[in-house]
Order: C-alpha cells, then structure tokens, then sequence
C-alpha cells in the first residue's frame, strides 16, 4: 500500500525540463533578483548567484561567486557550466558616474552576452521596463531598452518581461508612490497627472520569472507585465490614497519639476537618490501593455491594483 502510494506520486511528477539545471542569478542582493532567489531555491535546480561582496550560503543548491558586471573576466568564471542567465541589473544608483548609467549598463550587458556565448549559455531571462515605442524615452527607458536590445540581437535565446510599477514592498516605484502618499499631504501633481500606467503585485512578477524557465513557448518572446487596469498616475496615487483610508488633496502644477520633486521624494523616501531622479523622469512616459497570451502559457492573470495593495497592507 504505502508502496503504491510512492509509485503514484513518482508517475504523477512530472520531471521539469529544469531540473538539475545550473543557473546564474545576478542581481540576487537586489530587490527582484531576492525574491527570485528564494523561490528558485524550492526547485530542483543548482542556483550561482553572482555578488560584489562574499555571501556564505547554508543550502547546498545555493552557491556565491564574487564579480561584478562591470569586470569581464569575472563574468567568464562565473557563466562556466551555466545553462541560464538571469540578468537583472541597473546601473542607476550609482553615485560619481550618474550621468553615464547608461554606458556602464551598455557595458556590464555587452560584457555578460559575451561571456554567455564564451561559456555556451543557452538562455538569458531579464526583467526591464515597459515603453512605448512611439514616445521619446526618458534616458532610464532609453537605457532600458537598449539592454534589451542587445539581449534580443546577442544569437542566445531569451526571456523578457517589462513593467512598469511593481507593487511590493522594496521596489523603488513603489516606495516612492507610498512615501507620496503617506507623507504628503497635499500632493502637488505635475506635467505628468495623465500619464497612464499598468501596475503588477510582485508576486506575479517573480511567479513569471520562475515559471518561464519550464515554458519553451516563452523562449525568443518579449511579454508587457501587468495588471488588468490602467490608471493614470495621478488615479493610481488616489487609488493608493483610498485603499491607506487617507485624505489627501491633490493639486495641479503646470511643468514637471521632476528636479524638485526628486531632491524631496530622495529626502524623504528609503530610496536612493539618484534612482529616484531617474525614475521620476520617466513620469512622462505612458506604460501600458501590449495584449499577449501569458494567460494561456501561465494559466493565471496578475491580480488587481486593489489586491496587491491589500496584501501589502496585511503583510506589513
Ligand atoms: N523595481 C521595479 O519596480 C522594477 C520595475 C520594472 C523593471 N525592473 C527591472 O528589474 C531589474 C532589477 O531591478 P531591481 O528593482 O531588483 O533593482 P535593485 O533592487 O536596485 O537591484 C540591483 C541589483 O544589481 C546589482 N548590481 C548593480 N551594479 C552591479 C555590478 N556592477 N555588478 C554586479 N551587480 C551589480 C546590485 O548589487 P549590489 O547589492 O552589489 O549593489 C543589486 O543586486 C532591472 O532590470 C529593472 O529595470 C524593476
């Protein structure tokens, strides 16, 4: 008896084509590359995380390499025996060379597809932003979509999603939406109030990013992620506004005084400054989702601004 119930569940599993897979996780002391990081280590696969500063690891599917992206020879050792990449860096957060972000993550990206083609890597999953092809790009989106870009063209298949805010808890968009929210209130709304955008929990997200890697339909495809509303950032702010119980009063101010909006959100909010400069530049841009067929490939639907926002308040 107890013999057949072990044969029936061994029938019923069905070997994932990751299984055993050797993968490269960069960004793993970051916001998303975190979250992947833990739920990769419930699968059946071998995770090396590449890190600036050592990090001992207890699970022996877990092992970290010291690099750094900017540094190519580290790159080399680190994709050695690797089948899959996942790339998720930024380079806006940093201090003395912030007006060249875009030249280091050029840099760091052209550096990591020619070590993968060095190493035989067979695929690259990434998470950038979303844009509107027809709009002049912010110079993070223009960066972000130049990452892509060499992604795309590099010969080794790939994964992409783009998103524009992610709910959750440590993401820069999110905080900074919540430190408005929270701690101002009368909200000066700029050139940007009709902007739209399409929010996704975090939950999602990582769902995508991990469930991808046993979906051979998503190889070579770029998917827009979000949820099934569009709001423009100034409703999405009300919205939040509401969910929190808060009063706030919203008031229009002609321009954009993104500058002076960022020397106090970078004040007041956890973070960095410089990142929060350049995401407030990409107010202007509109993010909103291409349609796809991730329901059918998934067979889930991100969940709603709503939501997210209830499971982060409950999780608190
Ligand atoms: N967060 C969002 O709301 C959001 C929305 C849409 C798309 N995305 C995309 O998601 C990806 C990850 O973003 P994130 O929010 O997780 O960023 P994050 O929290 O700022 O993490 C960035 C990661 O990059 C690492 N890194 C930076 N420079 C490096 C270098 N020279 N060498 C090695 N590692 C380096 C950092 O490591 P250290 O700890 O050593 O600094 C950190 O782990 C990006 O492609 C971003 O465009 C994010």
């Amino acid at each position: 008896m107890v013999q057949g119930v072990y044969f029936r569940q061994e029938v019923l599993r069905q070997p994932a084509s990751s299984d055993n897979i050797m993968i490269l996780l960069t960004g793993a002391t970051g916001f998303i590359g975190g979250l992947v990081l833990k739920e990769l280590s419930k699968k059946n696969v071998r995770i090396r995380c590449l890190v600036r500063k050592t990090v001992d690891s207890k699970n022996p599917n877990i092992s970290y390499v010291t690099g750094d992206v900017l540094d190519p020879e580290s790159l080399v050792k680190a994709t050695q025996g690797v089948d899959t990449v996942y790339y998720f860096i930024h380079m806006m957060g940093k201090q003395k060379e912030q007006e060249k972000f875009d030249i280091l993550d050029r840099r760091a990206i052209t550096s990591m597809v020619k070590a993968c083609k060095i190493n035989g890597v067979k695929r690259i999953i990434h998470l950038t932003g979303m844009s509107d092809p027809r709009e002049k790009l912010s110079h993070h989106l223009a960066s972000r979509k130049e990452v892509e870009e060499i992604i795309r063209s590099s010969g080794i298949n790939y994964t992409i999603f783009r998103a524009s805010v992610i709910i959750g808890r440590g993401g820069a968009a999110f905080e900074i939406l919540d430190t408005a929210v929270r701690r101002v209130p009368i909200i000066p709304v700029f050139n940007w109030a009709n902007t739209r955008v399409q929010p996704i929990f975090i939950g999602d997200v990582i769902r995508y990013l991990v469930e991808c890697l046993d979906k051979k339909e998503t190889l070579n495809k770029c998917y827009d992620i979000g949820c099934s509303e569009v709001f423009t950032y100034e409703e999405l702010m009300r919205e939040y506004a509401r969910e929190l119980g808060y009063n706030r009063i919203f008031i229009h101010i002609p321009g954009s005084w993104h500058w002076l909006s960022s020397l106090v959100l970078g004040k007041m909010s956890s973070v960095n400054s410089n990142v929060v400069y350049w995401l407030i530049e990409s107010l202007g841009n509109n993010m909103v989702c291409e349609a796809n067929d991730l329901k059918k490939i998934f067979g889930f639907e991100p969940i709603s601004f709503g939501e997210s926002i209830s499971l982060i308040i409950e999780n608190n």
